[in-house]
């Protein structure tokens, strides 16, 4: 199938039925972008928005976040949890002010490199903040992928995730890869849901696999044990 077989439907669905208003996106620079990310890795959408709206009016810039004690920044994310998340993204802005001039690099290695950025979180800051061509591979993403394509075995496996990534990287777009990765995370957290998907309403519906083998209940399939 043509690359954009998947791409196009959940762009167009995404002009419709997308989040375009997140606080993030309004500027969408790449502190504000790498915040969001980190936050949303354990935390939901709506919980996340007043904590991110109070961190960014204390420490507007990577420079402000470097130069906080930690303390300050712990004070601002407690409620959210897993404060290792707070820590890390405290001693990456240090890095970042004494190895990448201040500002967080535009470089996928260097990401991954520090503390709290894994793959997926790397692909989403350069996606979201540059329009750079990485993919993302989170809990939605991967459910998402594993419906789409009918794979079976549970995705937190190295084999069936290897997979998952070799489709993710397939799917990009040629372009609009911000809204893109937007799009993904909305599709996982408004149709193609843990339970009950919407597939009426899903633009990927004509090429899901699991939908067509009535296998969306069984997919993604579960953690062993
Ligand atoms: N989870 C991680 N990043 C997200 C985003 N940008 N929007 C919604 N959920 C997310």
């Amino acid at each position: 199938p043509a690359a954009d077989a998947f791409a196009a439907p959940l762009l167009a669905w995404f002009d419709v039925h997308g989040r375009h208003d997140l606080p993030w996106q309004h500027p969408r620079t790449p502190y504000r972008v790498w915040l969001s990310e980190i936050m949303l890795q354990q935390t939901q959408v709506r919980v996340a928005i007043p904590y991110f709206e109070r961190f960014v009016a204390a420490l507007p810039t990577v420079a402000a976040l470097a130069a906080a004690p930690l303390d300050d920044v712990l004070g601002l994310w407690s409620g959210l949890g897993y404060y290792a998340r707070a820590r890390n993204l405290h001693a990456a802005a240090r890095t970042c002010a004494e190895a990448h001039g201040g500002e967080l690099p535009r470089d996928f290695d260097a990401l991954v490199a520090l503390p709290g950025i894994g793959r997926s979180t790397a692909g989403a800051i350069l996606a979201q903040a540059w329009g750079d061509r990485f993919a993302i591979l989170d809990g939605n993403v991967k459910r998402v992928l594993a419906r789409y394509h009918g794979i079976d075995g549970w995705p937190g496996q190295p084999a069936v995730e290897k997979r998952l990534w070799g489709f993710a990287q397939a799917h990009l777009p040629r372009a609009r890869l911000a809204d893109y990765t937007q799009a993904q995370m909305d599709l996982g957290a408004t149709l193609c849901t843990r339970h009950a998907p919407a597939c009426t309403a899903c633009p990927l519906r004509p090429g899901c696999v699991a939908y067509a083998q009535g296998r969306t209940g069984e997919l993604p399939t579960p953690k062993p044990g």
